[in-house]
């Protein structure tokens, strides 16, 4: 089977982590993000640090289902196919940041329908279309690994996010519905629940974070690494007899 990772969402945070913790680790990578310079210049310097590494890189919007297949369609032929894919994409961060939400956190009675359909569009659609796209791949070379990246809130909820904790929640049980589809066809599809990270979510530093911090049993966020290093657990490590899991990496058992 081809040894090649595809990752969603990697030009900045845990995909980001995920992207480099790999290249250090010689996998030949291809890296889709709607942010094309943060994208390319992770390209650039993955390239430049590991002579000889194969990364090719896909400016794509995972909301858009044929964009997504047809980029990877384009990153396969480069690499040969892939081994395992990340549908990692997703959180809000991304969406305040374009304008498209107001804030994260508000109460749902202030919160409006076209705002719910850009959560559920980035959180779910987003993993969809990357599933999408990705199994007939992985069946093509002979099976594979697909990791979706949920979120405690989808276990637990998350007061001021339900719209994010809902979609979260449909990740994690279409997670365990397609693990037990593609079993028998060698794909498995396991998911990470992250709790607390130190990415754009919770700039280190600043209320948010330590807020978010309160309420984790070990009293911190993660660092982004200690969750990429569970998505590549998942991807390239596990054995091949584990799928329909979920990981929660939050620091505790989130309450
Ligand atoms: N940070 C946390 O505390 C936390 C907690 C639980 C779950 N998560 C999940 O982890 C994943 C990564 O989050 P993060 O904190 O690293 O976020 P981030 O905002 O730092 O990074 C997200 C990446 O996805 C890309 N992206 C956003 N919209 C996209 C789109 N439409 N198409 C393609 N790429 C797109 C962004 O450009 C960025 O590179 C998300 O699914 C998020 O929901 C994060």
């Amino acid at each position: 089977m081809n040894d090649a990772l595809l990752i969603t969402g990697c030009a900045h945070g845990i995909g980001r982590a995920a992207a480099v913790m790999a290249a250090a680790r010689g996998v030949p990578l291809a890296l889709l993000d709607l942010d094309g310079a943060a994208l390319e210049a992770l390209g650039d310097g993955l390239r430049a640090a590991h002579p000889g590494l194969r990364v090719v890189t896909a400016v794509v919007d995972v909301t858009q289902a044929e964009a997504v297949a047809a980029a990877m369609r384009r990153a396969a032929s480069a690499l040969g196919g892939f081994r395992a894919v990340i549908a990692n994409a997703g959180g809000v961060s991304s969406l305040v940041v374009a304008g498209m939400l107001p804030g994260a956190f508000s109460p749902f009675t202030d919160s409006r329908p076209e705002e719910w359909r850009r959560i559920i569009d980035l959180n779910l659609f987003g993993v969809l279309n990357t599933a999408h796209a990705a199994v007939p791949m992985l069946l093509e070379v002979g099976g594979g690994r697909l990791v979706l990246v949920a979120s405690v809130a989808g276990l637990v909820g998350a007061p001021g996010l339900g719209v994010y904790a809902a979609s979260k929640g449909a990740v994690i049980a279409f997670g365990k519905s397609l693990a037990k589809e593609l079993a028998p066809r060698g794909i498995s599809v396991n998911t990470v629940a992250p709790g607390g990270v130190a990415t754009r979510a919770f700039p280190p530093g600043s209320p948010g974070a330590a807020k978010r911090a309160e309420r984790i049993p070990m009293g911190r966020l993660a660092a982004p690494e200690e969750v990429a290093n569970t998505l590549l657990y998942f991807a390239l490590d596990a054995p091949d007899y584990v799928t329909g899991e979920v990981l929660s990496v939050s620091g505790g058992p989130p309450a």
